[in-house]
């Protein structure tokens, strides 16, 4: 059986070959950008020159340890392309993300990117979103409220759902980078991703939602055959 970690660096070193010099390169969030960071530096160590904008303070730490140069979105707010995983990738490469809790900043720094490259195993590709819960960003003033104008956007697009509010391992609330909290909706099937997304922003108090949609270029889909490229 082929070790998961080495086809999300697959993935990954894939992905590079797309790096050129001057780049200026948004960093995902998760295991699978976590490998990218790693073979990135590697190449800064050897002489590459680009920038990043990290997604999550996570990223941004790991991507200062090992000296990749970073700049932010006001200083550079037009970004050539941005290489981040994704939980669920359906067949015209929308996608769900939001597992590790960095949705919001991954949203932003994408639609700053002239391209996405979204890298993952082949265990990501689903003929339909939803199987993985549907992270929701919310502020946490009205929570209630806000649950309850979810549920009902939930109910009226076809896949009513539990939501669940985010949790550490230790029982505390999880609070993303910017402060918020998050709802995972267990929805099973979205018939319609693109009605969802628009409906969930219409919901004062919902920040964010994890469905990209038409935002990934192309996606680096690694197998115990290779990694292929997609889209
Ligand atoms: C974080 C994300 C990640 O990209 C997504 O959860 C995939 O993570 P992993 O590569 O660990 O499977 O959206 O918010």
């Amino acid at each position: 059986m082929t070790d998961p970690e080495a086809l999300k660096r697959d993935a990954a070193a894939k992905a590079l070959t797309f790096v050129e010099d001057g780049m200026r390169l948004g960093l995902g969030t998760g295991s699978t950008a976590k490998h990218f960071v790693d073979l990135l530096a590697e190449r800064v160590q050897a002489g590459l020159k680009v920038v990043g904008v990290p997604t999550s303070e996570v990223t941004r730490a790991q991507a200062e340890r090992l000296g990749v140069p970073l700049t932010t979105l006001d200083e550079t707010p037009e970004l050539d392309i941005t290489i981040d995983g994704a939980d669920e990738i359906d067949p015209a490469l929308n996608l769900i993300k939001g597992g590790g809790g960095a949705l919001l900043r991954e949203k932003i720094v994408a639609a700053a990117s002239g391209r996405m490259i979204v890298i993952a195993d082949a265990s990501k590709r689903v003929e339909a979103l939803g199987r993985f819960p549907l992270p929701i960003e919310v502020n946490a003033f009205g929570l209630g409220a806000t649950e309850r104008a979810i549920a009902k956007v939930l109910e009226a697009c076809g896949c009513p759902a539990p939501l669940t509010l985010r949790r550490k391992a230790d029982g505390h609330v999880f609070v993303t980078d910017g402060g918020h909290m998050i709802l995972d909706a267990a929805c099973i099937r979205i018939p319609d991703p693109v009605q969802l997304g628009a409906r969930l922003h219409s919901v004062p108090g919902v920040v964010e939602h994890g469905l990209f949609i038409g935002l990934a270029s192309c996606a680096i889909i690694a197998s115990p055959g290779g990694a292929e490229v997609v889209g």
